[in-house]
């Protein structure tokens, strides 16, 4: 190129392609579309019961026929794939949370309300840790001195993970950070003959302050002493992420995970661009009561911030988004 045609302004003006709608809609680099979507429910007993979690305004606890009909919502809505979480009661939680090796638990059970009502028309992701059963609200088994323990942790969630698949769960998603639990999921379904279910692997996950309306959500945080922090990240960490995702893929996971999602975007597109494998993100609770939060004051403008930040995600190199909002997205973006 010569100097001559070395354009710069008024030549270039990058506001032109700008100037328009449809020139805004053509030159747009990434879309949100309800397949981008992945919606949590939070599953709790009885028949007919809706319980608001306070922490989280506009998310609720469903007894079976709700999640039923959630998921039907999400069905109309286009939206891929639910993910669920169990609000256990306390007498169902123990030291060893063995409440999740239970075929008829509130997760397999809900599991198959969604199949009746829905058969095979959309996903059903399943978490795999141990805190929401455990009456120490730690995602593992733990010694004495209260040390979650790694090993012993793992064979509880192959266990798990065999029940979920055996109920229906198409995507096993392991959330407790514990090392080589994706490599040894992996084994025991395939010798189970679940070849096709899938492993979504939190594989960054963060000891974070963002998941304080989850642990109200199912029920943990009163139990819950100490933190998780010898298990869970190091905020500060990225390239200890790389390594958390390089071992879960080689364990055989089929997707990876990093949560929470908007402060560690930069850890998104580190890993999309080491790996290019698919990645997600979870947008956690604590986001999601900051954007509620931020609404309720009437400094945000709802649907214009969530697009916003869920549109970023996609940016960052997200194949998808966990999102309390997906329904409601998803309502906008349908129109
Ligand atoms: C636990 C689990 C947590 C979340 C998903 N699975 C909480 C934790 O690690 O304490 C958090 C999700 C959210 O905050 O929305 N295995």
């Amino acid at each position: 190129m010569t100097a001559a045609y070395h354009a710069r302004y008024p030549a270039i003006r990058l506001r032109r392609t700008r100037s328009t709608p449809w020139s805004r809609a053509l030159h747009r680099e990434t879309t949100l579309t309800p397949a981008d979507l992945i919606w949590p429910l939070f599953v709790t007993d009885g028949v007919g019961v809706e319980q608001p979690v306070s922490s989280l305004p506009g998310v609720s606890r469903w007894s079976l026929d709700g999640i039923a009909a959630r998921a039907k919502e999400a069905v109309n809505l286009g939206i891929p794939c639910l993910a669920l979480f169990p609000h256990t009661q306390a007498e169902r939680r123990s030291a060893d949370g063995r409440e999740a090796l239970n075929p008829d638990n509130l997760m397999c059970s809900a599991i198959r309300a969604i199949r009746d009502a829905v058969g095979q028309q959309i996903g059903v992701l399943t978490d795999v840790a141990l805190d929401p059963y455990t009456s120490h609200g730690q995602d593992g088994l733990i010694d004495d001195a209260g040390y979650v323990l790694n090993d012993a942790t793992v064979e509880m969630l192959v266990g798990q993970s065999l029940n979920q698949a055996e109920a229906g769960a198409d995507i096993i998603a392991p959330s407790d950070m514990m090392d080589g639990r994706v490599g040894i999921i992996r084994e025991a379904l395939e010798n189970a003959g679940h070849i096709n279910v899938q492993i979504m692997s939190y594989a960054a996950k963060y000891a974070s302050a963002f998941y304080g309306p989850f642990r109200d959500a199912v029920g943990s945080r009163g139990l819950l002493k100490g933190d998780k922090q010898t298990y869970q990240m190091d905020p500060a960490n990225s390239e200890e992420a790389l390594r958390e995702v390089a071992l879960d893929l080689a364990e055989g996971a089929d997707s990876v995970m990093v949560k929470p999602g908007l402060p560690y975007l930069d850890i998104v597109r580190r890993v999309k661009e080491r790996f290019a494998v698919p990645v997600f993100a979870y947008q956690v609770s604590g986001e999601y009561a900051m954007i509620e939060a931020a609404v309720a004051a009437g400094t945000a403008d709802r649907d214009a911030i969530v697009l916003e930040t869920l549109t970023a995600f996609k940016r960052a190199g997200c194949s998808g988004v966990l999102t309390y909002h997906a329904a409601h997205v998803a309502r906008l973006l349908n129109g």
